[in-house]
C-alpha cells in the first residue's frame, strides 16, 4: 500500500478498494484521499472462492479471509460505500461510475482479471490502479491477470500500478 494522493488533484473520479478484508487498507486510503469524494469498498465478505489453476491454492484456499463483515469495515471507514458480493458479478453495482484511484487486492487470478478489465475503461485521465498482489510469490495469478489486461511493460513501480495516460 502506498500513498497515491497525487490523484486528489484530478478534476473528478471516485476511489475504490476491491478486496477489503477487515478494512485496514481502506482506512489508510480514507486518510489520504479527498474527503469530499466517494470511496467504494467491494468484498465478498465470505473470503476467497475456489482458486483457479493459476493460483497458489495452499496460500490462498477457498474461504480464506472470511473472518470479516461489512460492520467491521464500517466501524473503521464510516463514510465509505460498502458493496458485498463476489467479483465479477458484484461489479454491476458500480456501472456508471468513473474512478481516479482503485486498489485491487484479491489474490486470485479470476477476480483480479475481471476487476482489471472493469476498471481499466472506467479510469479518468491520470487515474491510477494499484495492484497489491503483483510480484507477490504467493499470488502467481495476479501477474498473469494484470499482464494480460495491461501488458507487463505498462506496470510501474516500486508499488505496482498503472496510470491511465
Ligand atoms: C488480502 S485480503 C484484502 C486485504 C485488504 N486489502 C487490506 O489491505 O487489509 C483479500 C480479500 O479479497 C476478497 N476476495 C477474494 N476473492 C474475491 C471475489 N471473487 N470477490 C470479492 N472479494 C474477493 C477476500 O474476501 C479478502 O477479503
Amino acid at each position: 500500500m502506498s500513498n497515491f494522493s497525487s490523484v486528489n488533484s484530478l478534476p473528478s473520479g471516485d476511489y475504490a478498494e476491491v478486496g477489503v478484508f477487515q478494512g485496514d487498507g481502506a482506512k489508510e486510503i480514507s486518510e489520504w484521499m479527498n474527503p469530499d469524494c466517494r470511496l467504494w469498498l467491494v468484498d465478498s465478505f465470505q473470503g476467497h472462492r475456489e482458486p483457479s489453476e493459476f493460483d497458489n491454492s495452499g496460500a490462498h484456499p477457498k474461504g480464506r479471509y472470511s473472518d470479516t463483515s461489512p460492520e467491521i469495515v464500517r466501524a473503521k471507514v464510516p463514510k465509505a460505500i460498502i458493496v458485498k458480493g463476489y467479483v465479477p458479478e458484484v461489479l454491476a453495482s458500480l456501472y456508471g461510475c468513473q474512478f481516479r484511484y482503485v486498489r485491487i487486492d484479491m489474490d486470485h487470478y479470476i477476480p483480479i482479471k475481471a476487476a482489471s478489465e472493469f476498471f481499466k475503461i472506467r479510469m479518468v485521465p491520470g487515474g491510477i490502479i494499484e495492484f497489491d498482489d503483483y510480484n507477490c510469490p504467493d499470488c502467481p495469478g495476479a501477474n498473469k491477470a494484470v499482464d494480460e489486461v495491461f501488458g507487463a511493460s505498462n506496470i510501474l513501480g516500486p508499488v505496482p500500478h498503472w496510470i491511465n495516460r
